[in-house]
């Protein structure tokens, strides 16, 4: 179909930063291989980039053009957020005063509060209420310059709200994965039993709406074996599949992964030496969640090992009301830098390209290119390093997305 929109011209940009190359997923010496063109252009047509280049290789251009001035701004690919629980009610700021005065997230979690409170809630909005939440948290990200994001459901557990959250998570665009093992919800006596539920009531109907499986396999939540069961019953419904794994303990996510062919795994703070080598060897993507080893007060993942030894890691907000109420890429590009020890280059690679990869796009977002998707992040800075240089601060000036300004 063609479109016959104008072609949108940005021009006179400051900066446009972009992963090198047209691989996918980027890992150790590429990783931080960034093309950075002075004074530049993006031409879109319709939904895709026409041509990207300097503004003095500009032919004259036929036809209607609308025209964007980017003096004083820089431009990088649109931002991918692959990984974040925006469907949800309620809200955990109690639970967070508590965190301030010494609980923790772990006791929380065993007393009954955590996660399982903010299921209630979500029980409680239902599809009415969950609509206009994703909507709302949709658009503090594309205020932070986020112009694709995925978001798991897993605060439904039960049959009707979990296809509404995946439902609500599709209606405001974004991609969605089944989180059905997230926890054990109150009406089951435990997790063989709640598992033996979800995979015969929920997932045949999850799996024609969201992309992706994921399963939180930790000390108290699902252990390898559910993890397994879970997993393969989704692979088999024809869904992706990503872990939460190594969070709190080593609990056998990685080498789960890697067996199962899954995209990721997530989190990875308490990954030791062994996990890291074997991440490495295999085709899974490291996704690393500063935002939430901060929130929570935990340690950082072990970011820099992991790219010396030469796996590929994505980076994301982990936005969700209790263990990362955040959803800015840019401030986890800073903590990436600060605390992860990620050079700029790396952190943009690892929330563009690599996060398109986990989410199985990266052959139409996560660069600007011809060909690409015309998803494009305007950034207010002199330097296109800005994106983590500048430590909570208003970074994104506005977003591109599909051709169309936002
Ligand atoms: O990725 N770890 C499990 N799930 C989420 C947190 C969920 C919550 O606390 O509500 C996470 O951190
Ligand atoms: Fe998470």
């Amino acid at each position: 179909m063609t479109d016959a929109r104008a072609r949108l011209l940005v021009r006179d940009l400051g900066q446009l930063a972009t992963p090198a190359g047209t691989a996918a997923p980027l890992r150790g010496q590429a990783l931080g291989q960034v093309e950075v063109l002075e004074d530049a252009f993006i031409l879109c047509a319709g939904e895709t980039i026409e041509a990207v280049g300097r503004m003095r290789d500009l032919s004259s251009l036929d036809g209607d053009i609308v025209e964007l001035d980017g003096r004083g701004l820089c431009a990088v690919p649109g931002l991918v957020d692959c990984h974040t629980h925006a469907a949800f009610g309620g809200d955990r700021v109690g639970e967070f005063s508590l965190r301030a005065g010494g609980a923790s997230y772990e006791e929380l979690h065993a007393a009954g509060g955590g996660i399982l409170s903010t299921v209630q809630a979500t029980r409680a909005a239902g599809e009415d209420g969950l609509r206009p939440a994703v909507e709302l948290h949709r658009s503090w990200m594309l205020r932070e310059g986020t112009t694709t994001f995925e978001s798991k459901s897993g605060y439904g557990l039960d049959r009707e709200t979990e296809l509404a959250s995946l439902r609500a998570i599709r209606e405001a665009g974004g991609i969605p994965t089944w989180l059905g093992a997230h926890a054990v919800p109150p009406e089951f006596a435990d997790a063989d039993a709640y598992l033996a539920f979800a995979l015969s009531e929920v997932l045949p109907d999850a799996a024609q709406l969201a992309e992706a499986a994921d399963v939180f396999l930790e000390r108290g939540a699902f252990d390898a074996a559910q993890a397994r069961r879970y997993l393969e019953a989704c692979r088999d419904a024809g869904l992706a599949l990503r872990l939460h794994g190594d969070q709190f303990t080593e609990s056998g996510a990685i080498p789960l992964a890697a067996e199962l062919g899954a995209r990721s795994v997530d989190h990875l703070e308490a990954t030791g030496e062994e996990g890291i080598r074997a991440l490495a060897a295999s085709d899974v993507v490291g996704v690393l969640l500063p935002a939430s080893a901060l929130f929570l007060d935990r340690p950082m993942p072990p970011a820099r090992a992991l790219v010396e030894a030469g796996a590929a890691v994505a980076l994301a907000t982990d936005f969700n009301p209790g263990s990362a109420f955040c959803e800015s890429l840019p401030l986890v590009c800073s903590l990436a830098a600060t605390q992860l020890h990620l050079s700029p280059a790396e952190a943009l690679a690892a929330c563009t390209v690599n996060a398109a990869h986990v989410l199985g796009r990266a052959d139409r977002i996560g660069r600007l290119a011809a060909g690409y998707r015309a998803d494009v992040t305007l950034l207010d800075a002199p330097d296109w390093r800005y994106l983590a240089y500048h430590l909570g601060g208003r970074v994104a000036a506005g977003v591109v997305v599909g051709g169309e300004l936002r």
